[in-house]
C-alpha cells in the first residue's frame, strides 16, 4: 500500500485511489491517473544548494531521497531575450529535452519495484521521452524498451541506442507505436510516458522554476509546443499549486502552441473540426499525437486555467527555427513552434509587444537533421 500522507494518486473520471507506483491507468475505468499533493508549497522548504529539481523534493513526497535517479536535471537557465521576453532553456537538461523532469521522477518511483520482479519497463515515443528514458533507465541499471515511430529523426534513434536499450521501430500512426508497446509480454511493465502519472507529475517543477527565478512573480504568458500534452499539463499542475499555495495570485495565460498538422486541441478549443492528415509529414517531429488520449484532460485543464491555444504553418516553423539560431539559440523545429506562434499572435496583435512573455524552449537543435533557411 502507498503512504497516503502527503498525496494520492487517483483516477481523473472515477475518483478510485491507486495502490501502486507502477499503474499507468486506473484500474476500475481505464482513465488517466493524477497526483494529488496535500501539502502547500512553501518557498523555505526549497533546498536552495541543489542545483537541480530535486530541490522541490520535499513536494515529491512518492520518491525517498535514497532511490532518486538523477543526472542533475532541471534548474536550467531562463535568459531575457528582449527586455519583455525570456526564454527557459529546457533544450539544455541532460538528455536535450524537458523530458528529463519526467523521467527522473518516474524511473526513481519504480525501478526498484521493477528490478524485484525481474522485468523491464516498456515506453512509446517520438523520441526525446524514448532518449530521456532510456538514459534515466540506464543510469537506475534497469533494461527499457523503447518503441519509436518508423521515422524517427537519425539523431533521436542513435541517442536511445547510445544508452544501451533496445529500439522497437514500429510503422503506422503514433498511436500504433503505443499499441505495440502496450503489447503484454512476460516481465514487461508498460510505463509509457503519456500515461503514466509520475512522468507528468515531475514537470510541475517547470512552473516552480520559472516562478523561483522570477522572483515569485511569473511571467503574465507562457507559450509551449503541446502534442501529448504531458508538458502542458504538468506546468498547468505546477502553477495551479503555487496558487493554491498563496505564493503566486494566479496562473499566467499559458498558450498551446501546435503545427496545423497536429492540432487537435487547437481545434477543440475554437470549437472547430479536426481532420488529421493520412500522414503526419511536418518538420516539428516530435509533435505527433494527431489523437492524444489525454486530449479530454488538456482541454478541462486549459480551459480551466484561462488559457490559449494558437496554430502555425510549416513556413512559419522553419522562420522561427532560422531566427533562433540566428540570435543563438539552436533549438529543434518542435520547439521553434512556441516562439512561431508568439510571432504569429505578435503580427496579428492579439497580443502586445510589452506583454510579459516566457517561451519554453523544449528540445536542443542537435536533434534535428533540418537545415535553416539562409
Ligand atoms: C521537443 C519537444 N517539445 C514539445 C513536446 C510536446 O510535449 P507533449 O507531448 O508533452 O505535449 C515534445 C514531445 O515529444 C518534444 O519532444
Ligand atoms: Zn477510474
Amino acid at each position: 500500500m502507498l503512504k497516503l500522507m502527503n498525496y494520492e494518486i487517483y483516477c481523473t473520471s472515477c475518483h478510485k485511489a491507486s495502490t501502486s507506483l507502477l499503474d499507468f491507468k486506473c484500474s476500475s475505468c481505464g482513465k488517466p491517473l493524477d497526483v494529488r499533493l496535500k501539502l502547500n508549497f512553501e518557498p523555505r522548504q526549497v533546498q536552495l544548494k541543489n542545483h537541480s529539481v530535486w530541490r522541490y523534493a520535499r513536494f515529491v513526497p512518492y520518491i525517498e531521497s535514497r532511490d532518486a535517479v538523477t543526472l542533475g536535471e532541471g534548474w536550467t537557465p531562463l535568459v531575457k531575450f528582449t527586455s519583455n521576453v525570456c526564454f527557459k532553456l529546457e533544450s539544455l537538461n541532460p538528455t536535450g529535452s524537458f523530458k528529463d523532469r519526467g523521467s527522473t521522477t518516474l524511473i526513481s518511483a519504480i525501478h526498484k519495484l521493477v528490478k524485484k520482479q525481474n522485468g523491464y519497463i516498456a515506453e512509446d515515443s517520438s523520441g526525446n521521452a524514448g532518449a530521456s528514458m532510456a538514459a534515466y533507465s540506464a543510469r537506475a541499471q534497469l533494461k527499457a524498451n523503447i518503441y519509436v515511430p518508423q521515422n524517427v529523426s537519425g539523431p533521436k534513434f542513435n541517442q536511445i541506442k547510445s544508452y544501451g536499450m533496445p529500439v522497437v521501430k514500429v510503422a503506422g500512426s503514433r498511436s500504433q507505436v503505443a499499441e505495440k508497446a502496450l503489447e503484454p509480454a512476460k516481465g514487461k511493465f508498460y510505463v509509457g510516458h503519456i500515461y503514466h502519472p509520475l512522468f507528468r507529475d515531475g514537470i510541475r517543477t517547470l512552473a516552480y522554476e520559472i516562478a523561483e527565478q522570477l522572483n515569485w512573480k511569473p511571467p503574465e504568458r507562457i507559450y509551449l509546443p503541446v502534442s501529448a500534452g504531458t508538458l502542458l499539463l504538468g506546468v498547468i499542475s505546477g502553477f495551479r499549486h503555487l496558487t493554491n499555495s498563496g505564493i503566486i495570485n494566479a496562473i499566467p495565460m499559458i498558450v498551446a502552441c501546435q503545427t496545423r498538422q497536429v492540432s487537435p486541441l487547437y481545434h477543440r478549443v475554437k470549437h472547430l473540426d479536426y481532420k488529421p492528415p493520412k500522414k503526419v509529414t511536418s518538420v516539428a517531429d516530435a509533435l505527433v499525437s494527431t489523437n492524444p488520449p489525454l486530449l479530454d484532460l488538456m482541454i478541462e485543464e486549459l480551459q480551466e486555467a484561462k488559457g490559449d491555444a494558437e496554430i502555425v504553418d510549416e513556413n512559419e516553423i522553419q522562420k522561427a527555427f532560422t531566427e533562433l539560431a540566428h540570435k543563438g539559440f539552436f533549438v529543434e523545429p518542435s520547439s521553434a513552434v512556441a516562439y512561431a506562434a508568439y510571432q504569429k499572435q505578435l503580427k496579428t496583435k492579439k497580443i502586445s509587444k510589452t506583454d510579459e512573455t516566457l517561451i519554453v524552449l523544449t528540445g536542443h537543435g542537435l536533434k534535428t537533421t533540418m537545415q535553416p533557411t539562409s
